[in-house]
């Protein structure tokens, strides 16, 4: 339920950055989600026509996300694997990748996110795009936040709440905790996740991108998944989504 509110939005962003920036497509879409969660996205893509495949460290988010497919009498390819060293089924090749809200913020080492970049960009054809959503920091005005969200679906009830402490420059870590309050028929259970989010300031990220030279960034939106509102890739807006090519067609 978390981010539902934001499927739709996303799910049109990809059809239209794909008619923008991406390669022709002659056929249904490819589309690959790395870290795929609960499987919200491939849930809309694949109720549009795409073809969906993705994966998660989670068993539990895996087997959700195969399940919702199967409920909605839709076809999906779901498995458990790493970002830092995942592969794809034999011979599949993606016409494009996303991996939003800061998920990619999960690889906790330099030489990890540098991996999963490289596999991505592996894994798509040549033209194809990779969407890339995270925050960004700034070690000089990095406060403590606190952000609340709350679901409803009929007999259900979900609030999150998501803490994040100062961002450490040294260890380039954020300390995360999130508490989801979740009341079903009257009964309320309390589920709490602590992780550190590797962060990124616009130079470290800008560095990782120049390490994966078959990755060339072609824009910059942000987490409002407007077409018409380009960023650059700095501070003065911190959730930045990266429109990245793979190198090897379509110049320009
Ligand atoms: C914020 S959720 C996003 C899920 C989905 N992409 C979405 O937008 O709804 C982050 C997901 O990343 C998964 N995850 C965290 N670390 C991971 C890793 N190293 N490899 C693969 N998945 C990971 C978690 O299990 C969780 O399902």
């Amino acid at each position: 339920m978390v981010y539902a509110d934001y499927t739709k939005k996303e799910t049109r962003f990809i059809e239209g950055i794909m008619k923008r920036h991406g390669p022709k497509l002659d056929g249904p879409m490819r589309v690959f989600e790395p870290a795929c969660g609960s499987g919200r996205l491939l849930e809309s893509l694949a109720a549009r026509g795409h073809v969906v495949h993705g994966f998660d460290l989670n068993k539990h988010q895996v087997a959700f996300a195969k399940h919702r497919l199967k409920a909605k009498g839709l076809r999906g390819r779901v498995w458990r694997d790493r970002l830092q060293d995942f592969t794809v089924p034999k011979g599949a090749r993606y016409d494009v990748a996303h991996c939003f809200v800061s998920t990619f913020k999960y690889v906790d080492t330099e030489a990890g996110a540098v991996r999963s970049l490289r596999r991505m960009a592996a894994a798509l054809r040549p033209g194809g795009l990779l969407l890339l959503g995270l925050h960004l920091t700034d070690y000089q005005n990095s406060p403590p936040d606190h952000e609340r969200w709350v679901g409803r679906k009929p007999g259900i009830r979900v609030v999150s709440d998501t803490w994040s402490a100062p961002a450490d420059r040294e260890s380039r870590t954020e300390a995360m905790r999130t508490r989801m309050r979740i009341t079903e028929q009257g009964r309320t259970r309390v589920e709490e996740t602590v992780w550190d989010f590797r962060t990124y300031s616009p130079s470290e990220l800008r560095a990782l991108l120049a390490k994966v030279p078959a990755l060339r960034l072609v824009a910059c939106h942000d987490f409002h998944y407007d077409l018409a509102s380009t960023r650059k890739v700095d501070l003065a807006y911190s959730d930045v989504l990266l429109v990245l090519r793979r190198r090897g067609a379509r110049q320009g």
